[in-house]
C-alpha cells in the first residue's frame, strides 16, 4: 500500500528538451520518436558524417510513420517532426539546456561513463540522465556521477527499429528517485511506445530472453529451455539446420516477424557479441547464469575477423550487395 500511495503521489517533471547522443540506428530512431512527440530534440555525434547519416535514416522513416499517423497531411506531419530536431558535435553545450539526456552511444562502459561523468558538470541540476543500453547495467555506467545525479539516472531501453518497435524499457537503480522513474515513463508514453518497468539486471526483459534465443546454447533440462528453445547458432555450427531453414522456421512455424539470422543482421551481428562479452563479467559477478555467456566462434569469426555485421556491412549471416 505504502508503495502505490508513493507512486500516486509522485507527479513525473515536465520535460520540454531532449538532447540524444549517438546518431546511429537506435539514436536517431530515438530522436525521431522523441521529436514527432514534439520535443525540442538536439541529436549529437562525434563528427558531421555520423549526424548526416542519422538524420538520412529519420528522412527516411518519417513519411513511413506519417502515412499511418497523419495520412491527410504526411508533408507537415515530416515538416513539423523535422523542425524540432536540431544537431551538434559540440557535446558540452548540447545539455545545457537538457531536461532528459538519452545516451545511445556504442555499448564501451568507459566511453559511457567518460561521457555521463563530463555532462554532469555542464548540464542543469535538474537534468534527467538515461542510458539505452541493451547490455549492461545502468547501476554501472552512472557509477562516475556525483551522488545526486545518480537519483536522476535511469534507463530507456528501446527496440530496431525505434518508430516500429512500441516497446521501451525503462530501468531503475537502486538509486533512481520516484520522480526520475515517473518522469522517463512519462516520455516514453509521450513518444507513443508502451514503457514497462525493468529492474537493472543484465538484459532487462527482453534481452534476458532474446539474446540465449539467438546464440545461447541451451542444453534440455535447464531452465532456459523454457525461455530460450532455440539455439539458433549452435544449431548451425553443430550442422543440425541450416541458417536459411532456421529463419523458415521460426517464422512460419512460431509467428516471429523475423528469423534469428535476419534479426541478427538487421540489428548488427557485433551488438549480440558486444552483450555477450559484456555478460561474462556479470555471470563473474553471479548476475546471471554462467552457461548463458559460452562465447560462439561463428559469431567471433564474423565480427573480428570477417566483419560481416550483418545489413550495415553489406554482409552478415546472408549477402546484401
Ligand atoms: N520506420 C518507419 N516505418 C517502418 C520502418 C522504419 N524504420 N521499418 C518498417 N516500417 C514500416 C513499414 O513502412 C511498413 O508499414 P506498412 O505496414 O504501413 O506498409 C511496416 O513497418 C512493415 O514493414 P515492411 O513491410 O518493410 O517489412 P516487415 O513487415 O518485415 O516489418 C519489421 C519490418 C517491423 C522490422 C519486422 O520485420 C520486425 O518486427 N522485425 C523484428 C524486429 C525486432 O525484433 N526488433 C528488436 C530487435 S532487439 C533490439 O532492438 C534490442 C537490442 O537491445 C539490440
Amino acid at each position: 500500500l505504502a508503495t502505490t500511495q508513493r507512486h500516486l503521489t509522485t507527479a513525473p517533471r515536465d520535460v520540454q528538451r531532449i538532447t540524444v547522443f549517438g546518431a546511429g540506428l537506435m539514436g536517431s530512431g530515438i530522436v525521431q520518436v522523441a521529436a514527432q512527440a514534439g520535443y525540442k530534440v538536439t541529436m549529437v555525434d562525434t563528427n558531421e558524417k555520423a549526424l548526416e547519416n542519422g538524420l538520412s535514416i529519420i528522412a527516411k522513416s518519417l513519411p513511413r510513420v506519417a502515412k499511418k499517423q497523419s495520412p491527410d497531411d504526411i508533408d507537415g506531419f515530416v515538416a513539423r517532426a523535422k523542425s524540432n530536431i536540431a544537431t551538434t558535435t559540440d557535446r558540452l553545450k548540447a545539455v545545457e539546456n537538457a531536461d532528459v539526456v538519452i545516451e545511445a552511444v556504442i555499448e564501451n562502459l568507459q566511453l559511457k561513463q567518460e561521457l555521463f561523468s563530463a555532462l554532469d558538470q555542464v548540464a542543469p541540476p535538474h537534468a534527467i540522465f538515461a542510458s539505452n543500453t541493451s547490455s549492461m547495467l545502468v547501476t554501472d555506467i552512472a557509477a562516475t556521477v556525483s551522488e545526486d545525479r545518480k537519483t536522476k539516472f535511469g534507463g530507456m531501453h528501446f527496440f530496431n527499429p525505434v518508430p516500429v518497435m512500441k516497446l521501451v524499457e525503462v530501468v531503475r537503480t537502486e538509486k533512481t528517485s520516484d520522480e526520475t522513474f515517473e518522469t522517463l515513463m512519462q516520455v516514453g508514453r509521450r513518444m507513443g511506445r508502451v514503457p514497462v518497468k525493468a529492474k537493472d539486471k543484465p538484459g532487462f526483459i527482453v534481452n534476458r530472453l532474446l539474446v540465449p534465443y539467438k546464440r545461447k546454447p541451451a542444453p534440455f533440462g535447464t531452465p532456459c529451455t523454457h525461455t530460450a528453445p532455440v539455439e539458433a547458432v549452435r544449431m548451425v555450427e553443430r550442422g543440425d539446420a541450416t541458417i536459411e531453414d532456421i529463419d523458415t522456421a521460426m517464422k512460419l512455424g512460431a509467428s516471429y516477424p523475423m528469423g534469428p539470422f535476419e534479426l541478427f543482421d538487421y540489428t548488427g551481428v557485433d551488438i549480440t557479441q558486444y552483450v555477450s562479452e559484456a555478460w561474462e563479467g556479470y555471470a563473474k559477478r553471479g548476475l546471471i547464469p554462467a552457461d548463458l555467456v559460452k562465447q560462439s566462434p561463428m559469431l567471433r569469426k564474423m565480427v573480428y575477423e570477417d566483419k560481416t555485421l550483418g545489413k550495415k556491412t553489406g554482409r552478415g549471416f546472408y549477402d546484401y550487395s
